[in-house]
């Protein structure tokens, strides 16, 4: 049985057909939905919000894992969290006051989720580790789904690893941006916990299928 787990990204779904799409996700072997939400401000694109959100809520049968890419993410994350968000990651360079983030984020009962850009060391999170229950090292630059892998992720895997095991803390490592089988195998090796996955899901002929190679990779 593997360990790792995979976060199917909805932003590359068919959202003329969303109900099956999570139907699809709830009899496959994915562990969470994960669920970009992009600004237009923090990241030069704009997803979905709210309603969108709360709409899949209604149908998943899995965690939703929510991914804000945007700025003051401390005035919306009650209200994420109220439709239906299992774990919430802010992002570093949109987070001045990041401890305060991860404690408003412990207060609302939810897993604490940090995303750095591909530019962030991970050393700038060693003072907040054991704050932190997932860290979402973006493997290419949020925004956009279906870019190309950025090969200096594994080393912030690597170093993360070292960090998180020195703390003695469970922080997970998920990986965000081109993951496919190709290198799914080298970012598990190097101490990731969680794949997400978005064009290679599905935009593959059979998702499911696609879900369970990634999973037993
Ligand atoms: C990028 C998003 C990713 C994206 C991944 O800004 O945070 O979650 O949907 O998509 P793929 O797997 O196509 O790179
Ligand atoms: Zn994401």
């Amino acid at each position: 049985m593997s360990n790792t787990l995979i976060a199917p990204s909805v932003l590359a779904c068919d959202f003329g057909r969303i109900n099956e799409e999570i139907a699809m996700l709830n009899e496959s072997e994915a562990d969470y939905i994960h669920i970009d939400i992009m600004d237009g401000v923090f990241v030069p694109n704009i997803s979905f919000g709210l309603p969108v959100v709360s709409a899949m809520n209604k149908m998943a049968e899995k965690p939703l894992d929510v991914h804000l890419m945007i700025v003051e993410p401390e005035k919306y994350v009650e209200e994420f969290a109220k439709r239906g968000a299992s774990i919430i990651s802010v992002h570093y360079e949109a987070c001045p006051h990041l401890h305060r983030n991860l404690q408003q984020l412990k207060d609302l009962g939810v897993n604490r989720g940090v995303a750095i850009n591909p530019h962030t060391p991970v050393e700038l999170l060693e003072d907040v580790i054991m704050d932190i229950d997932l860290v979402c090292l973006m493997s290419v630059n949020p925004g956009f789904g279906g870019q190309k892998f950025i090969e200096q992720t594994y080393q912030k895997v690597t170093k993360l690893k070292k960090i998180i095991e020195e703390h003695g803390t469970q922080t997970k490592i998920e990986i965000d941006g081109g993951v496919t089988s190709s290198n799914a195998r080298k970012l598990v090796d190097a101490g990731a916990d969680v794949l997400v996955a978005g064009s290679f899901v599905f935009k593959s002929d059979d998702p499911v299928h696609t879900i369970h190679e990634l999973k037993n990779v």
